[in-house]
């Protein structure tokens, strides 16, 4: 079959056939499983993200369950969110959890030091983030405060809000009126401790890591490090090393990158929504770097854990543009276009195609923060072309991973290039699904697949596009970027051809 495969790739590309690009897939060979959590998302106190966003309280006019806005809750049920990570992002490392706790009136109030310096009541805190989980069905991953917090204050939390034991903490709990305690398995131990999360070296924060994670105890706790920013190589190493002899207290390294269309923190980002083709490559090159990334630290980390037993969670990513202009700058706020769908697109299918060794993926900010799957203003909602990126890819979770070989066409732009098309495919209660963008926003690309159309037919199509690459959703209009039904998917010469318009997201299911 191997050589199959190779001769196959050998006669597209010799016989100029790649000009129409070509795909092999392989569902025979679907063994890994894609976790899930490769859709997850990331709440933070920033901006309107959590209050006004997630939580306008239950005296509001808004419709809500218990505070939380029923728009959203309905939107993100339906999208399908398996894991939230909470409270940051550089916010965790200020936050103390018994402020969150408690009667309302008695919470002390704190300044969000990283985000606008704006007032933190604490409204928000342990309980209604957890409850908020039950309500969406969605994994709680908790972010610990190693910047500014003790070891005593994380292991308190873990017995807080995990434990059924008899002690100081359960009780505490239950006075604030949870009986039960809540199921997190998910624990990350410090954020961007390079950065805002305390300025360490790593050799220092292996050494911090080991003593948190050894008093963050339970049953089948997942433990997260902090991982590199993008090409870090070094953190990666020295925290490799430095966690060697103790790797059952780690289960995952983080990894953020950011899509910045300029590739500079220094000065402006980009508009969200004003941009040309030449932002437009920018961002995609920046985007598929990423997969540059995940491979040099996965060989780093498997150098020094060849049983491969730690994993990767991409527990930032996303787009990064400049403010809108006229909000407060420290709320991160920006639109999400067409250009938002291809990189969320372009990413996921990254992501699954390393599903043997990726675990987790939190796109960054959930509502209202960069690139937000869902925009909230007063009582309106709009979803974003990013929502139904994240819709459409649902069917990908706890999928086996189909292996795909794809030999495609270049989207060239003044004398630079990137591939125009990349796919993933996941098989799942014998349904296969494939999901490809074509970035390229001038050409309609046609993908021709490897398999027998007598033996596979299409049983539902699905596309994301619109009109223009910075088209985007806004309140009380109609929607420009939405999820359509796709049926440009037939046989050609008995195999199947999929003709994927320019700029757009794509998924072919067969059986
Ligand atoms: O997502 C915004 C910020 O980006 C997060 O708080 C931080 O972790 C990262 O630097």
């Amino acid at each position: 079959m191997k050589k199959l495969v190779v001769f196959f790739i050998a006669l597209t590309v010799f016989t100029g056939l790649h000009a129409q690009n070509s795909i092999v897939l392989q569902p025979n060979k679907a063994q890994t499983v894609i976790n899930k959590n490769i859709y997850g998302h990331f709440s933070e106190h920033l901006g309107t993200c959590i209050y006004g966003g997630i939580y306008v309280g239950t005296d509001s006019k808004i419709p809500n369950i218990d505070g939380y806005r029923t728009d959203v809750v309905n939107a993100l049920k339906e999208m399908k969110i398996p894991v939230l990570r909470w409270p940051g992002g550089c916010f965790a490392d200020t936050y103390h959890w018994k402020d969150g706790i408690g009667p309302k009136e008695n919470r002390p109030s704190i300044v969000n030091v990283h985000w606008g310096g704006v007032t933190e009541d604490n409204s928000f805190g342990t309980h209604e983030f957890l409850n908020f989980c039950e309500l969406i069905g969605t994994e709680p991953y908790l972010s610990i405060n190693v910047g500014s917090g003790t070891v005593q204050e994380a292991a308190e939390w873990v017995e807080y809000v995990s434990s059924s034991n008899e002690s100081p903490m359960t009780e505490l709990r239950k006075k604030n009126g949870r009986e039960d305690p809540w199921d997190v398995k998910f624990w990350g131990i410090g954020n961007e401790t390079w950065g805002c999360g305390g300025d360490m070296r790593p050799e220092y924060y292996a050494d911090v890591y080991r003593h948190f994670a050894g008093y963050v105890r339970g049953n089948n706790l997942q433990k997260i490090a902090v991982g590199p920013s993008s090409s870090d190589y070094n953190w990666t190493e020295k925290m490799m090393i430095g966690l060697q002899d103790k790797k059952q207290l780690v289960q995952a390294l983080s990894l953020h990158h950011y899509t910045l269309p300029t590739n500079s923190w220094v000065g402006s980002k980009g508009s969200s929504t004003d941009f040309g083709e030449d932002m437009y490559f920018a961002t995609l090159k920046n985007t598929l770097v990423i997969e540059e990334f995940i491979e040099k630290h996965l060989a780093i980390m498997d150098k020094y854990d060849p049983e491969k037993k730690i994993s990767l969670a991409v527990d930032e990513w996303g787009t990064w543009y400049d403010p809108l202009p006229g909000t407060n700058p420290g709320f991160l706020q920006q639109q999400n276009t067409l250009r938002d769908a291809l990189v969320a697109g372009t990413n996921l299918n990254i992501f699954n195609n390393h599903a043997d060794r990726i675990s987790m993926g939190n796109i960054a900010q959930v509502i209202n923060v960069l690139q937000s799957v869902i925009l909230t203003k007063e009582d309106k909602m709009v979803l974003t072309p990013t929502y139904y990126v994240f819709k459409m890819y649902n069917v990908h979770q706890d999928a086996k991973l189909v292996p795909l070989s794809l030999v495609c066409n270049d989207y060239e732009f003044k004398g630079d290039k990137v591939p125009a098309v990349n796919a993933s495919s996941s098989i799942k209660d014998g349904v296969l699904s494939i999901t490809l963008c074509n970035l390229n926003p001038n050409k309609t690309e046609t993908v021709e697949c490897s398999l027998d159309a007598k033996e596979y037919k299409v049983v539902g199509g699905k596309i994301i596009n619109a009109k223009n690459l910075a088209d985007y959703n806004d309140y009380g209009q109609a929607e420009k970027v939405n999820m359509q039904d796709f049926t440009v998917a037939k046989p050609k010469n008995g195999k199947l051809s999929i003709e994927l318009p320019a700029h757009s997201v794509v998924l072919v299911q067969l059986q």
